[in-house]
């Protein structure tokens, strides 16, 4: 699911800001160079992390037809790396770099039937295509998972448009998602569309595979900002170039190597394409694995890690240790 799309960049001015959740802003952009967005379409925004210019990827919830108007909506995440932060404290009249719509997550228009899964934030690159689908009167089901009410932005709204077709979850309400229940109602010609934490994710993953249904028809987006566990420092060990460099909480191994001249390859930059791969040659500690890119298996052996997203810890229950180290986790690394 790499993006195969052309960034063509150019000014967006912020027309409006509303928090319309916990931690959730809504802002409107009204882009220099308009170009209608697809339903699951994102922009890509330059955004400034001290002093640091940085990428970062929002879905478009809403948009102008013409495209003359774009609508993101950013979680404040307290481990953020300063990505949203940056856009919570936007303010109408603001010019920021932004491309014009990319596309690398499909609709396919045609399928018999569509379950939409949205995790928390995920629900912004859900909006969308819901509503398309319901404009086609496709066979559809639209699934909202949270853990509280006011943490759930577009709820309401989601619940008058979409009506029977919208099932929402809420973990503080004693209706948590049953991912396998879930899966358990695709068929063969059901297509599952997802955006959401990486448990989530995984979990689907898992029950999907395990169910023999088709893997084409899994399609899901991710921005490679969730992980299994919060960041930590850690140290990453490149005895070819000489390097060794400490991964603050708020950078990526993949931003700490490029800071510290070694020259990396990447595409995506968001956990999907494999690009930035890394072998492992000693670990001690063990890796959060953030990337959707390798397999459950991959994961477990250890060998080699997607650096722009996954990160090393000290050793956790459930992850594969291979050692503990009383201070920071600490991988050695050979980089293509
Ligand atoms: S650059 Fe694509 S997975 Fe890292």
């Amino acid at each position: 699911m790499a993006a195969t799309n052309i960034e063509v960049w150019q000014l967006g001015t912020v027309v409006e800001v509303r928090n319309i959740a916990a931690n959730v802003q809504r802002v409107v952009l009204e882009p220099s160079r308009p170009k209608t967005a697809e339903p699951g379409s994102h922009i890509d925004v330059m955004v400034s992390i001290d002093g640091h210019q940085d990428k970062r990827s929002y879905s478009i919830v809403e948009s102008a037809e013409d495209g003359t108007q774009l609508v993101i909506s950013v979680l404040k995440a307290p481990l953020s790396r300063g990505g949203s932060l940056f856009i919570h404290a936007l303010q109408p009249g603001d010019q920021l770099e932004i491309t014009q719509p990319l596309q690398n997550f499909p609709l396919r228009v045609g399928a018999q039937r569509y379950i939409l899964l949205a995790g928390g934030i995920g629900i912004t690159a859900m909006i969308n295509m819901a509503q398309v689908l319901r404009n086609l009167k496709a066979d559809y089901t639209f699934v909202y998972a949270g853990r509280n009410r006011a943490a759930m932005a577009y709820l309401e709204e989601l619940q008058d448009l979409h009506g029977e077709n919208l099932v929402v979850h809420i973990d503080d309400e004693g209706t948590s998602l049953d991912v396998d229940a879930l899966v358990a109602g695709a068929t063969e010609d059901t297509e599952l569309y997802m955006c959401g934490p990486i448990r989530l994710m995984d979990a689907v993953r898992r029950s999907w595979t395990e169910r023999g249904l088709s893997y084409p028809n899994l399609r899901f987006e991710t921005f490679g900002n969730s992980g299994w566990y919060d960041p930590e420092e850690f140290v990453v060990k490149v005895p070819s170039l000489g390097l060794q460099v400490l991964v603050g909480p708020g950078r990526s191994m993949l931003e700490a190597l490029e800071d510290a001249g070694a020259d990396m390859m990447f595409d995506c930059r968001k956990g999907e394409c494999g690009l930035c791969e890394v072998r492992i040659l000693q670990l001690e500690g063990a890796i959060d694995h953030r990337d959707v890119f390798y397999s459950s298996r991959q994961k477990n052996a250890t060998e080699k890690m997607a650096c722009c997203v996954s990160r090393a810890v000290t050793s956790k229950t459930g992850l594969t240790a291979e050692a503990s180290p009383s201070g920071p986790a600490i991988v050695t690394i050979e980089v293509s």
